[in-house]
């Protein structure tokens, strides 16, 4: 068995999963700035895997070979679809499957998948079962949950457990706390401990409200896991895994990211995708300097790249105009 998570150097730190935000692009992105030591993609319906509609969810797992190690995360209904999407994700070279167990969208959730698993463990296990068996031991399976349905529930982690993930992520709230309440980074040293009762390989990460890495390894270290996942940290910070700060960062030199954050952007989706869902990144690096807030409400208001681009050199020239009359 290739479990290429035993061969990673610890504390562990992968950048969460975030449908709509970490696709290749923008793993690409933090890389150049500060790599994880893991990816992970966005979630990918099995059922669209092998539907007419495959078209509409493949470019969830498109990526490049600097995103590698590159975790894809899947979720769905049905068991044999998670077998083959299991030997789809070998093929397409993925070093691991994950189980989405912990997403709260009340669609999923009422059909019963997602965090819903947390409330069907019959159908949980038949879902890890399936996956291992398409996954044939030649790529890891790794879950992603939270600490319980509707209150924290230890029974629900021994559970997942007793399944023997490769790794197992937990997101330390409740369904219901959504994204809430404080994450409850106290109850991760009882994981830790139920794992190392049953004598088991499985690696434990943490997961949420991380904003630093510095942060990442006090919690972990507390805990005695694995490691840390950190996802809306980088909305703040996008150079985190480097631990580094975009505020050490000219207002030139964020102009010049975003930039080559959006050219980036166009090589990849050109028209494909919908380009005001990059908008929310300008706020990233249009922040933190003089003029920033006015920028910004220009920058949410664009449609195209080509209006973006305009602004922003209209931007860089009042800058360089207003260096010269210093
Ligand atoms: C916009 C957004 C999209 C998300 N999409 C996913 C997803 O596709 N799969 C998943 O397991 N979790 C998803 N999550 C949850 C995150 O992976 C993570 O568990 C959560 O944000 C808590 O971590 P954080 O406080 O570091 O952000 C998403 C979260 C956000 C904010």
């Amino acid at each position: 068995m290739q479990n290429f998570w035993q061969t990673l150097e610890k504390p562990i730190f992968i950048l969460a999963p975030m449908e709509d935000v970490t696709d290749t692009v923008l793993r690409q992105v933090i890389a150049r700035y500060g790599k994880p030591t893991v990816f992970f993609t966005e979630f990918t319906n099995v059922e669209g895997l092998f539907s007419k509609g495959e078209k509409h969810v493949i470019h969830r797992l498109q990526y490049t070979e600097i995103e590698l190690p590159l975790v894809a995360q899947i979720w769905g209904s049905q068991p044999e679809n998670f077998s083959k999407a299991a030997r789809k994700l070998i093929d397409m070279g993925f070093s691991g499957v994950d189980l989405n167990m912990g997403c709260p969208a009340q669609g999923p959730v009422s059909r019963g998948v997602c965090s819903g698993l947390i409330n069907d463990r019959p159908r949980a296990k038949e879902i890890i079962e399936a996956t291992k068996e398409g996954a044939a031991g030649i790529i890891p399976v790794s879950v992603k949950t939270r600490l319980g349905f509707r209150a924290i529930d230890f029974e629900w982690i021994q559970f997942v457990l007793e399944q023997k993930p490769a790794t197992l992520t937990v997101h330390l709230r409740t369904v219901s706390e959504m994204s809430k309440m404080p994450a409850h980074w106290d109850k991760l040293k009882t994981v830790v401990e139920m794992r190392d009762a049953l004598s088991s390989e499985t690696l434990i990460i943490g997961n949420g409200d991380i904003k630093s890495l510095n942060e990442a390894r006090q919690k972990v270290a507390e805990a005695g896991a694995d490691g840390a996942m950190v996802g809306r940290g980088i909305f703040e910070n996008p150079f985190l895994f480097s631990d580094t700060s975009i505020g050490d960062k000219t207002p030139e030199e964020k102009m010049h990211l975003l930039l080559d954050h959006m050219h980036l952007w166009q090589e990849t989706w050109g028209t494909t995708k919908y380009f005001p869902a990059l908008r929310k990144f300008f706020k990233v690096y249009a922040n933190g300097f003089p003029g920033a807030q006015d920028l910004r409400m220009q920058l949410m208001e664009t449609q195209t790249p080509e209006e973006t681009e305009q602004i922003v050199i209209a931007f860089l020239h009042t800058l360089s105009s207003s260096y010269a009359q210093h």
